[in-house]
């Protein structure tokens, strides 16, 4: 469904989430008809530049970054007449009238701030002064919302000066991945699972977000954040909330948010014990962490591993464990609810534990696993044996069906429909912080590096222990 005009600005449009992420979604969702001629797209950035100059930026980006299939000679070059560029200075008065006169005061205005978190109060301000800043506006922000409670509180403050928490767009683009939205389609559109979804049925749960790429060029901002920070505090914290919250009685976004914001309030503190950090080394073909940043002895971790409990009603004794990192094994991220063993077993030549296991993969090759216990075929008696009932979204779907949009597609035109259930509310972002702090404070104050592991592998030592010591294991990282 097509979406009405509107008038989009990318501040920070020449930086590199623009090119990657936002500029080729934006074609993509002009290519399938949903943005029609009449809207504008206007990068802004400091830099000078033409807006002839913006429109080759933007068609090498889409080129580079979208698969040659999808680039159309026609509808980019219709796409291209949509964009323009405004020269504009944060911290001062450039370009601002300029930027100003070319909005409708009709239409939706979304103003994404796609620069560091320090530029947003200048940015709402000046938004403000400039008469941008009525219903109608937008602001689209991108993570990282601060770097701790403090900075993040301050955040909110600031754009609260002049923007309603309804006119706020926080993003974390694991919400607009399909895979994630369907875990809530499992969980509240199936009588199937969800009575068992409790601690008297779960075992544990595990979600992994592995990633086989090291840090590249962004040294500079992961040096100063590390895995908690990056990975943790935002997507994974949301994968947890969607796996643990109750289900809303609405689709809507307080409905959801509200849900999702009691979980990370039951959240426990984690105790260090429960908690291992890693960073990974390099070997004959590629650089070690530590030798792709500037501080040669830094202690950031470029993986985390921790166990978490959730202390209410549904979720009491099951435990959570959670794990990211860089440069491991393969690129693969899954969450696996495993079930409890069956009470009793009247198999008694059999002798096993057997645990179904829902496994939801996000990430390559979608799709959802149920691991079920069937006999092992043959004349050798009752024995039991796992087997999958697997179904893979693009077997199931067809391969069309099954290519996934990216997330950004998806986020952007829920800003333009007005639907803010797929992005944090500014409460939900501060509970999180609340509760990845004290990690981050303990790992400061205790001065300690974190454990090294072998690249390609699936994390340090202690993180296996972290499971064996429980009598469990972890799921092996497989695409
Ligand atoms: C980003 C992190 O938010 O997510 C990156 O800053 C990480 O460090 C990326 O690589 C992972 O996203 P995806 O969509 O590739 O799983």
């Amino acid at each position: 469904i097509p979406v009405e005009a509107f008038d989009l600005v990318i501040i920070g449009g020449t930086g590199d989430l623009a090119r990657r992420k936002i500029l080729p979604a934006l074609y993509q969702r002009f290519n399938a008809g949903q943005i029609g001629k009449k809207s504008q797209i206007i990068g802004a950035a400091r830099g000078e530049m033409t807006s002839e100059a913006y429109r080759a930026f933007a068609e090498e980006a889409i080129r580079e970054f979208l698969d040659k299939s999808d680039v159309k000679v026609r509808a980019l070059k219709s796409f291209l007449k949509l964009l323009s560029y405004v020269t504009l200075d944060a911290k001062g008065e450039t370009g601002w009238e300029e930027l100003a006169g070319k909005m409708h005061s009709d239409r939706i205005r979304a103003i994404y701030f796609s620069v560091g978190p320090s530029l947003f109060g200048d940015l709402a301000k000046r938004l403000h002064k400039h008469g941008m800043a009525g219903e109608g506006t937008r602001l689209v922000v991108e993570k990282p919302f601060g770097r701790d409670l403090a900075s993040a509180k301050e955040l909110n403050q600031m754009l609260a000066r002049h923007f309603d928490e309804s006119q706020i767009y926080r993003i974390d683009h694991y919400l607009g991945k399909e895979t994630v939205q369907n875990l809530m389609a499992v969980r509240f559109g199936n009588m199937l699972f969800e009575p068992l979804w409790n601690s008297q049925y779960v075992d544990h749960i595990q979600i992994t977000v592995a990633e086989s790429v090291g840090v590249g060029t962004r040294g500079g901002y992961y040096d100063r954040s590390g895995a908690m920070r990056d990975m943790v505090q935002n997507h994974l914290m949301q994968l947890l909330c969607l796996i643990a919250m109750e289900p809303p009685a609405k689709f809507d976004p307080d409905a959801v948010r509200d849900e999702k914001l009691k979980v990370i309030r039951a959240l426990d503190p984690v105790e260090p014990d429960n908690i291992v950090r890693g960073q990974y080394e390099g070997d004959g073909e590629r650089p070690g962490y530590r030798n792709q940043v500037e501080s040669r002895d830094s202690t950031t971790e470029t993986f985390v591993a921790l166990k978490a409990h959730i202390s209410n009603w549904r979720w009491a004794g099951t435990p959570f464990y959670l794990r990211t990192g860089k440069r491991l094994k393969d690129r693969a991220s899954e969450i696996a609810i495993i079930f409890k063993d069956a009470p009793h077993s009247i198999f008694e030549e059999d002798g096993q534990r057997h645990n179904n296991i829902l496994t939801i993969r996000l990430q390559p090759n979608e799709g959802i696993e149920l691991g079920v216990t069937i006999k092992e075929p043959g004349p050798g008696g009752m024995r039991l044996v796992d087997v999958p009932l697997d179904m893979s979204f693009a077997e199931v779907l067809g391969p069309d069906e099954a290519d996934f949009p990216d997330a950004y597609e998806r986020l952007i035109m829920d800003v333009i429909r007005g639907n803010q259930t797929l992005f944090m509310r500014g409460d939900e972002v501060e509970a999180a912080w609340a509760w990845t702090d004290p990690i981050i404070a303990e790992w400061d104050g205790s001065g300690q590096a974190p454990e090294p592991y072998a690249p390609g592998s699936s994390g340090p030592e202690s993180a296996m222990f972290l499971m064996h010591r429980d009598g469990r294991r972890w799921r092996e990282i497989k695409p």
